[in-house]
């Protein structure tokens, strides 16, 4: 379950501010697929970034699973991350000089999963987007698709329990948004991983179980049905540290979040 309660996020400072989400305020069940629809700078992206703990919005709380994130400290947030969330970025941010292996293997490097476990994570992730072949080229020399299905890579390999996309086949031909669709929600029947996902494709939309429409920072109206709650266990793949996270920021040392600068660890 996620709440969103009365955030508000303002860009810029004195003379020139924006406020590009004006209390905004609603909840996404367990194992649902969400569509967020709404115009080019609406605030969707903005939208997504503050759910997911990327940006933290000055008021309001954002409670995942019991715990709001916009309390926890920033490595806290990582963590969190590391271990519920996969993010599917408009932009994919590879790292271009690193390896389809080391671009993967990022977030369980947060997540502190053990070498073994690590490379075949890696591996199954990278053979879902076909890209099985690619695992030690470099990613600037992937196809535009095939970057954006190594970003997808990126974010499904700790089998998370919510998966953000931000127009994750905007980019992508209709055969290769077809499949980065399918997978998508293949994630979200199968694993009952929540999706929550950015289109401007109104047959996505329709796919979905609930359609958020933002308009000018604000919630215009929410369709569609309110899923039912998966019950199912959820898959453990990562090793979990204290029960509070706050406590395991403190064995996060030197790693940065998805898309920042990362000191690359090689598996061999
Ligand atoms: N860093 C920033 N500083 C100032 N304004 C910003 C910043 N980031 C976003 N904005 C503004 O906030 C508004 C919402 O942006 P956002 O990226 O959330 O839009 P969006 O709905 O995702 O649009 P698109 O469909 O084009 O991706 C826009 O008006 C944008 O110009
Ligand atoms: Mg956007």
């Amino acid at each position: 379950m996620i709440e969103v309660k009365n955030v508000t996020k303002t860009y810029g400072k004195k003379h020139s501010t924006f406020k590009a989400l004006d209390d905004v305020s609603f909840s996404i069940p367990e194992g649902a697929s969400v569509a967020i629809v709404g115009k080019s700078g609406s605030g969707k992206s903005t939208l997504m970034h503050a759910m997911s703990g990327l940006d933290r919005p000055e008021s309001g709380e954002v409670i995942i699973d019991g715990t709001n994130i916009l309390k926890l400290k920033s490595k806290a947030v990582d963590r969190f991350r590391s271990e519920k969330i996969g993010f599917i970025f408009q932009a994919f941010f590879v790292q271009a000089n690193e390896t389809c292996y080391d671009n993967v293997a990022l977030p369980l490097e947060i997540a502190r999963v053990s070498g073994t476990a690590r490379k075949a994570q890696i591996v199954d992730a990278l053979n879902i987007v076909e890209l099985g072949d690619k695992v030690r080229q470099k990613a600037r020399n992937l196809s535009g698709g095939q970057k954006q299905r190594l970003a997808i890579a990126r974010a499904i390999v700790n089998k998370p329990s919510i998966i953000f996309a931000d127009e994750p086949t905007g980019n992508l031909d209709s055969t290769t948004g077809e499949k980065v669709e399918d997978l998508l929600f293949g994630l979200n029947k199968q694993n009952g991983s929540t999706l929550i996902i950015v289109t401007h494709d109104a047959d996505l939309a329709s796919k979905c179980d609930m359609q958020i429409y933002v308009k000018d920072g604000k919630i215009d109206r929410i369709e569609g049905e309110q899923a039912a709650p998966v019950e199912e266990p959820e898959e453990v793949v990562v090793e979990k540290g204290p029960q509070d996270s706050r406590e395991d920021s403190r064995h996060l040392k030197g790693v940065s979040r998805i898309g920042g600068d990362k000191e690359s660890e090689e598996e061999e």
